[in-house]
């Protein structure tokens, strides 16, 4: 069975629309600022898939009414466009866009966002889920896989995914096993975990000889090949008709930015504007 994104990102995308349009004539509009920064990158296969996920947020955007804006400071000068963004009324959230240019430091920038609209959770003090661990748990759900009683297997360690889903799941009460570049192997995660989910941006990591019979695969993964979009788990393993598995594109990443309005609206109700 394919785990299919889209559909359900269709009804969220939907009800956003009609709480944007239910907003009184006078009201202020939800706004998003993503901060680009621009500078140095190390691999145009990144940059490419990063450009692709800012204009799929603009079109969210502007699909449900929201304002989306676009800051690209060079390094030296993103920390001042991130605090002057955090001092603006109108702006309800703010995304530094990832992977940070080369010359851009490792991260210490993200943390002059302030918690009241870090909408993409990059930081532990944001308010917010964060958005793709929050996307893989509608997928979940949407389907009625109850995945509190199951085991689940983290493949990746990253920023944006592995890493705060392996806390989501922690708080609630479920301990997942995890793997990545450094502990743990693949074949482990997939003998002991009921559901297993990937999110490394290697493409075609997992191969078909890795997924038991029965397994329920979600595919967070998303890095470029040649300009088209590839997740972790190998193409060719979709015609297995005995396992369950989130296809790319069309899985996870529509309930991602689905999931990022959602965390903007709630930005919105509870900031003073
Ligand atoms: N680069 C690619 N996808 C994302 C995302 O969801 N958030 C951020 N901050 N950077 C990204």
């Amino acid at each position: 069975m394919k785990l299919d994104g889209r559909e359900l990102a269709g009804y969220i995308k939907q009800r956003h629309f009609a709480y944007i349009s239910a907003l009184s004539r006078n009201s202020p509009t939800p706004h998003l600022a993503i901060v680009d920064i621009d500078g140095e990158s190390d691999s145009n296969n990144k940059e490419i898939v990063s450009n692709k996920f800012v204009r799929l947020k603009q079109e969210y955007g502007e699909d449900v009414g929201a304002d989306v804006s676009l800051h690209q400071p060079v390094p030296g000068a993103a920390k001042d466009t991130i605090r002057h963004l955090n001092d603006v009324a109108s702006v309800h959230g703010i995304l530094v866009q990832l992977p940070l240019p080369a010359n851009a430091g490792n991260g210490e920038l993200l943390r002059h966002i302030t918690p009241e609209k870090d909408v993409d959770a990059l930081n532990p003090s944001s308010l917010f889920n964060a958005p793709t661990p929050a996307a893989i748990l509608w997928l979940l759900s949407g389907y009625g896989i109850d995945w509190h009683d199951k085991t689940i297997g983290l493949i990746g360690q990253g920023r944006l995914v592995g890493k705060p889903l392996a806390e989501m799941l922690r708080q609630s009460g479920i301990d997942p096993m995890v793997c990545d570049k450094n502990t743990g192997s693949i074949e482990e995660v997939f003998g002991n975990s009921d559901i297993i989910i990937t999110a490394t941006g290697e493409p075609r990591l997992i191969k078909r000889e890795h997924i038991p019979k029965g397994s329920i695969v979600v595919d967070a993964g998303a890095a470029n090949e040649d300009g088209v979009i590839v997740g972790d788990v190998d193409p060719a393993v979709s015609d297995r008709e005995d396992i369950t598995i989130s296809p790319v594109p069309g899985g996870v990443g529509p309930l991602t930015v689905c999931a990022l309005f959602e965390n903007l609206l709630r930005a919105f109700e509870e900031q003073p504007s």
